[in-house]
C-alpha cells in the first residue's frame, strides 16, 4: 500500500446514514475501507470502458453438451483467441448440462468481443462475463507485472480440471 493521505468528505446527513447502513450490514470496519473499495470500483469499471485498457475476468457459460456442433464452436472460438485465454475448467453438472469458466485478460474490448461471441453461440443458455482489473497500479508496474511468467496468458486452451457430480 502507498502512503496514505486523509482528506475531509462533505454530505448530506441522509446519504451519509444510508451509506452507514449499508457498510455496517457488509461488515466493513470503516468508512474509509468503504470508500476505497468504491473507488477501486471505479477504477476497474473506468478502465473496462475504455477499449484497449488491460484488465482481466472470467467468462461462465452455461450449455447443454446435446446441442449440435455446441463443443466444436467453443473450441474454435477459445482457439482463435488463445492469446487472451489462460485456462478453461469444464465441469458436468447433470446428464446434459456443461459449465466452463474461461479465465482471460488482454485489451477490454477484446475480452468483451469473445464473451460476446461465446455467449452467442447457439445452445448456451447463459453466460456471465466477471471482469476485475489492477486498475489503481500505474501503468509502469502494471508492465512489469506482465513480464512475470505466470500471467501471460501463452498457457492455451487446457482443460485443467475435470469435476464429476458426486453419484
Ligand atoms: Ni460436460
Amino acid at each position: 500500500m502507498g502512503e496514505l493521505e486523509r482528506f475531509g468528505v462533505s454530505m448530506e446527513y441522509d446519504l451519509l446514514a444510508a451509506f452507514d447502513r449499508v457498510i455496517k450490514a457488509k461488515g466493513y470496519p470503516s468508512r474509509s475501507e468503504a470508500l476505497r473499495d468504491l473507488v477501486r470500483d471505479l477504477l476497474v469499471r473506468e478502465r473496462w470502458e475504455h477499449g484497449n485498457q488491460p484488465v482481466v475476468g472470467s467468462i461462465t457459460l452455461v450449455y447443454d453438451h446435446h446441442a449440435r456442433m455446441l463443443e466444436d464452436r467453443l473450441t474454435d472460438l477459445q482457439h482463435q483467441y488463445a492469446d487472451l485465454i489462460h485456462s478453461s475448467t469444464h465441469v458436468h453438472l447433470d446428464e446434459s448440462h456443461c459449465v466452463e469458466v474461461v479465465v482471460v485478460s488482454g485489451p477490454a474490448e477484446r475480452v468483451r468481443e469473445l464473451a460476446n461471441r461465446l455467449t452467442a453461440i447457439k445452445g448456451v443458455k447463459h453466460a456471465q462475463l466477471a471482469g476485475t482489473a489492477l486498475a489503481w497500479v500505474p501503468e509502469e508496474n502494471a508492465n512489469e507485472r506482465s513480464g512475470h511468467t505466470h500471467g501471460t496468458g501463452a498457457q492455451g486452451h487446457t482443460r485443467d480440471t475435470e469435476v464429476y457430480p458426486p453419484p
